[in-house]
C-alpha cells in the first residue's frame, strides 16, 4: 500500500480548507464536475487515485465525494456528482467565484504499487467512472509499469457515457483497450448494447495476472465478481470502491461502518477477499 500523503486541509481533518470554485460543467442531466481552487494553505493538494474528499456547501451541509482529476496534475482539484438530495443539489447551484468547505483527502487508494506489473481490468459503472478516472491518468501515466490495461465502461444511454472525449482519446490508443456499451441505445447508436459485466465474459484474461478494480452500483460489482471468478481471477486480486453515508470521514463517528469495517477509514476501496462474506448481504 503506498503512503498516504496528508494535506494542508489536513492540519485540523474537521475543519474544511476554503476553496474556491472556478468551473461548474454540467456533463449530462443530473451530473456535473466541479474545479476547485485553494484559498488556504499551498497548491497543490495532494492526493491518491481512489481518494476521497468531504465537500461542504455553507450552511446546508457536508458530502463524501470521489476525486476525479488526474493526481499528477492535482490544479484545479475536480469532482464529479450526481445531483440527488440536498448537499449535492446546492453544490450544483453555487456560481464559479463562490467559496466551498473541502476536508481531505481521505481513505485508502486503488492498488497503484501492488497492481504494478500485473494486467489490469477497469470496470465501470455509470458515474462510478469518476473515481477510477484518477487510476486510469495513473498508470498511462506510468504506461510501462503495468502489463494489458483493459477499461470496460456500462453507461445507462449514449446520452449518460461520462467523460466521453477522454474515452475516445483512450480507444485511439494501441496500448488499452477501452470498451463502451449502454444499456438502452438511440437510433443513432452504434456501440454495444447490454451489462457492462457481458463484456468480461468475451475477454480472455491471464487470471494470475489479473488486477482488477471496479466502481459502480453494488449489484454492477456483484455480477462483475462473479464474471471475474469463472475467468479464475482470485477475489484477492479484486479490488471495489464501497460507498456509505459519512459524517466525519476519520473514523470517530460510526455512520459509515460496514462490519468490521470503516468505509471512511478503512476504505472506501476494499479488497474483495476482505470482504466478500458481507458483501452478498444487502442490508449491510
Ligand atoms: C467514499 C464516497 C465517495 C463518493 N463519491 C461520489 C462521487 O464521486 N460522486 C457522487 O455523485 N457521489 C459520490 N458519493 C455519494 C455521495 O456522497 C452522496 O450522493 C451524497 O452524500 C448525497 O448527499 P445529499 O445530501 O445530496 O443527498 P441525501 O439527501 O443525503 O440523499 C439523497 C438520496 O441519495 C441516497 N444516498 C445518499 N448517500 C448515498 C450513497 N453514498 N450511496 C448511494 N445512495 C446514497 C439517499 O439514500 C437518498 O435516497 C460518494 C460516497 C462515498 C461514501
Ligand atoms: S464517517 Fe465517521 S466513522 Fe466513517
Amino acid at each position: 500500500m503506498i503512503a498516504l500523503t496528508p494535506s494542508p486541509a489536513l492540519a485540523d481533518p474537521m475543519l474544511p480548507a476554503r476553496f474556491r470554485l472556478d468551473t461548474v460543467r454540467p456533463e449530462f442531466s443530473d451530473v456535473f464536475t466541479l474545479e476547485l481552487s485553494p484559498l488556504d494553505g499551498p497548491e497543490p493538494f495532494d492526493f491518491q487515485p481512489g481518494q476521497f474528499n468531504m465537500l461542504y456547501s455553507y450552511g446546508v451541509g457536508e458530502v463524501p465525494i470521489s476525486i476525479s482529476g488526474d493526481p499528477d496534475r492535482p490544479a484545479p482539484l475536480s469532482h464529479t456528482i450526481r445531483a440527488v438530495g440536498a448537499v449535492t443539489r446546492a453544490l450544483q447551484r453555487l456560481e464559479p467565484g463562490t467559496m466551498l468547505g473541502v476536508r481531505g483527502p481521505f481513505g485508502h487508494p486503488w492498488p497503484v504499487t501492488e497492481a504494478e506489473g500485473a494486467d489490469l481490468v477497469i470496470l465501470a459503472g455509470g458515474i462510478g467512472i469518476a473515481p477510477l478516472r484518477p487510476l486510469i491518468y495513473w498508470v498511462l501515466n506510468r504506461r510501462r509499469r503495468y502489463g494489458s490495461i483493459c477499461i470496460f465502461y456500462g453507461a445507462r444511454s449514449p446520452d449518460e457515457i461520462l467523460y466521453l472525449t477522454e474515452l475516445g482519446a483512450w480507444r485511439a490508443r494501441f496500448d488499452l483497450c477501452v470498451e463502451v456499451t449502454v444499456d438502452r441505445a438511440s437510433r443513432d447508436w452504434m456501440g454495444k448494447v447490454g451489462v457492462v459485466t457481458k463484456l468480461l465474459a468475451n475477454k480472455t484474461f491471464s487470471a494470475p495476472d489479473t488486477v482488477a478494480c471496479l466502481c459502480g452500483p453494488e449489484v454492477m460489482m456483484r455480477y462483475a465478481v462473479m464474471a471475474l471468478n469463472e475467468q479464475g481471477v482470485d477475489d484477492s486480486r479484486i479490488y471495489l470502491s464501497m460507498e456509505r453515508n459519512m459524517k466525519c470521514a476519520l473514523g470517530f463517528c460510526g455512520h459509515c461502518q460496514y462490519g468490521a469495517d470503516f468505509v471512511c477509514r478503512d476504505g472506501p476501496v476494499f479488497r474483495f477477499d476482505r470482504i466478500a462474506p458481507r458483501f452478498n448481504i444487502r442490508e449491510l
